[in-house]
């Protein structure tokens, strides 16, 4: 007899048979969630809201009391997983950072822009971002990240300085830890924006633990972009040696254009999305 897996007609509704699901309880809204009403709680009428079928096959057969997830499940399995990506990627304060509220036009910025956009369409490679402070490093960078987490992929967007600061007080001289989570997430993650390098303090223990992150993806040859206000040749050698393989990195690309945080300021654009 073949096995018909699609939870229709053929699986019998869970109904009294089934175990009583477990529901954890929702987690607090916090404040911006408070004042939204919550919707109606809708119950599925594919499973009757249990969540899951059981296999209508007679005893003794293998699958016999096997629970089969309903559809209402796999989106809710789904949902949260998307939710823990989103938690994960450290965007939140950076959401509104998209190609949509750049503007290409500011002059000097185009070539980045393009770039930027080829690079999220399909990130491979590195991404070098360099040049003067307020000409979008950030915003592109952060735009790339966006739009890899819009298709619901693994990303981190990290400030340079702010890494720093956890990994110091992670493995700092007095603590025993050996393996730290954030760590191995920006050395494995999928996409990972470094923002800011070259700003953080460098001190020899700083320089090391850069240089491991940027030579692990650099050796697994992961999807990483990186923004610097610094001159290429301030960063450390080691790293810029890396960024210097073209096949791999592409070029470093050095921006020029006026700071738009100072032409907002002058009234000659539009308002800026916040960094
Ligand atoms: N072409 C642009 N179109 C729209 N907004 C822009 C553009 N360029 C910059 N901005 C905005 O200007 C502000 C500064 O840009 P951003 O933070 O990306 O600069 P940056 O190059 O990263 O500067 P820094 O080196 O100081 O970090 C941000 O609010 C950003 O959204
Ligand atoms: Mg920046
Ligand atoms: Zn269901």
């Amino acid at each position: 007899m073949t096995l018909d897996t699609t939870p229709t007609t053929s699986w019998a509704r869970a109904g009294v048979t089934l175990p009583t699901l477990i529901v954890a309880p929702a987690p607090e809204p916090d404040d911006e969630e408070r004042t939204e009403t919550p919707p109606p709680p809708t119950r599925c009428p594919e499973c009757d809201g249990a969540g899951f079928f059981v296999a209508d096959v007679p005893y003794g057969h293998p699958r016999f009391g096997e629970l089969i997830p309903c559809r209402c499940k796999l989106a809710e399995r789904q949902r949260r997983q998307s939710a823990q990506i989103a938690r994960m990627s450290n965007l939140q304060s950076f959401r509104d950072l998209t190609f949509a509220t750049f503007d290409p036009d500011v002059p000097g910025v185009r070539k980045a822009y393009l770039r930027a956009l080829d690079f999220a369409r399909q990130p491979r490679g590195w991404l070098l971002l360099f040049g003067p402070c307020g000409i979008g490093k950030t915003h592109l960078a952060a735009a790339a990240a966006n739009q890899a987490l819009d298709r619901n992929e693994r990303v981190l967007f990290a400030v340079v300085p702010d890494l720093l600061d956890h990994l110091r007080s992670t493995f700092g001289p007095s603590s025993e830890v050996a393996y730290d989570e954030r760590f191995e997430l920006v050395r494995t993650v999928p996409l990972l924006v470094l923002d800011d390098l070259g700003t953080e303090s460098a001190t020899a223990w700083a320089r090391e633990k850069l240089y491991q992150i940027v030579n692990h993806r650099y050796n697994l040859e992961l999807p990483t972009v990186i923004t610097s206000n610094r001159a290429p040749e301030q960063l450390d050698q080691r790293i810029l040696s890396r960024m210097f393989q073209r096949a791999f990195a592409g070029e470093i690309l050095r921006v020029s254009a006026e700071d738009y945080r100072r032409q907002i300021g002058s009234g000659q654009s539009s308002p800026p999305a916040t960094t």
